[in-house]
């Protein structure tokens, strides 16, 4: 027992295997080394920038008067028994590049990542962040053979973050008090739910027009885009960072918050292997439960509508690892 945890009492450090020292991957083992309670493991291919990243976080943990437990690794041997490993690794999208575009370069690169984390770590749950994100989780499953319920996809906490911003930005109030929730594939058909919206506890159709609410679901969808038009030679990384902490914290210190992820399903909303956006429980075993919210029939329209994208996408991984 090392270490003070986020609310002072001493806990096991939990080891976090972080895949891809980039931009996302960087920011991810930033916020966690400031969280604490976390043995870090920082791992890429080019040789010197996990390593050159994780020094950098430990003299940061030196200003703040923490001792470090990070370090950065060319090879998975520093990796063994993590019990999360986010896979960050992968080509990013430049200006006009659909994600789906990643799928023929990212395939072969998450592949052989959960090859190698997998083996040393076989009790960790897999955390996948590269793009295409649906597709990418069910090549992490399908590769690693884990159970469904340790793989699991950020990014509906991201995108569900995005629409709430800007609700709380349009309406000149603190974001806190706007609650959403957006399901389905991490595209641009993705779901946000209008009947879970709310402000200040009452439904956002109350408090917006239908024009500025389409307006600003249609940001939301394109808010990856945005980003990626204003940086031009990367995408977004802070927010995401932050959606993939989140993950991590309510799986290891077992919270049981419910919050969009990528879920492998097993018959939920009437799907079967394909990942996709949809509400879960993360606990201490990973995906603990896959909620079934009523959906309204243009809910379930536009969802279904998004889930063709993704089984599409996830048919497509199984031609290319070979079904
Ligand atoms: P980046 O280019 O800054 O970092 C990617 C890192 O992966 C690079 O350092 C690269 O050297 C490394 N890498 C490549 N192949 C590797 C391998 N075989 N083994 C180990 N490391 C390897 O990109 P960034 O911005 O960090 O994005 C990473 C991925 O995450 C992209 O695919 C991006 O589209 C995706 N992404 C997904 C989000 C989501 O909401 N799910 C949000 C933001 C990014
Ligand atoms: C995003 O939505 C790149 O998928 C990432 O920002």
């Amino acid at each position: 027992m090392r270490h003070g945890g986020a609310g002072g009492c001493a806990m096991t450090p939990r080891k976090v295997t972080v895949v891809g020292a980039g931009n996302v991957g960087g920011s991810i083992a930033q916020r966690l080394a400031e969280r604490q309670g976390y043995d870090i493991v920082l791992v890429d291919i080019v040789d010197g920038l996990p390593q050159g990243k994780a020094l950098d976080l430990a003299q940061a943990g030196a200003v703040r008067g923490e001792d470090s437990r990070i370090i950065g690794a060319g090879c998975y041997d520093e990796t063994a028994g993590s019990d999360a490993v986010v896979i960050t690794s992968g080509m990013a999208r430049k200006p006009g590049m659909s994600r789906s575009a990643l799928l023929a370069t990212n395939i072969g690169i998450v592949q052989s990542v959960v090859r190698d984390a997998s083996a040393r770590s076989p009790a960790a749950i897999l955390v996948i962040v590269a793009n295409p994100l649906d597709a990418m989780t069910y090549v992490a499953w399908r590769v690693s053979g884990f159970p469904r319920r340790r793989v699991v996809g950020m990014a509906g906490i991201l995108d569900s973050a995005r629409f709430r911003l800007f609700i709380a930005r349009e309406l000149n109030v603190p974001v806190s008090e706007v609650q959403a929730m957006v399901l389905g594939g991490h595209g641009d058909a993705m779901v946000p739910l209008i009947r879970h919206t709310t402000v200040g506890g009452r439904p956002v159709n109350e408090c917006l027009s239908p024009e500025r609410l389409e307006a600003l679901i249609t940001r939301t969808r394109n808010g990856g885009a945005e980003i990626v038009n204003f940086l031009k030679t990367g995408s977004a990384y802070y927010a995401p960072a932050a959606s993939v902490v989140q993950m991590v914290e309510a799986m290891l210190r077992d919270e049981g918050a419910v919050l969009p992820c990528a879920a492998l399903c097993d018959g939920e909303y009437g799907l079967t292997d394909i990942s996709m956006g949809v509400p879960v429980r993360l606990g201490k075993h990973g995906v603990e439960e896959i909620l079934e919210f009523d959906l309204t029939p243009d809910e379930r329209a536009a969802f279904n509508l998004s889930a063709q994208g993704v089984r599409d996408l996830c048919r497509e991984v199984d031609k290319l690892l070979g079904a």
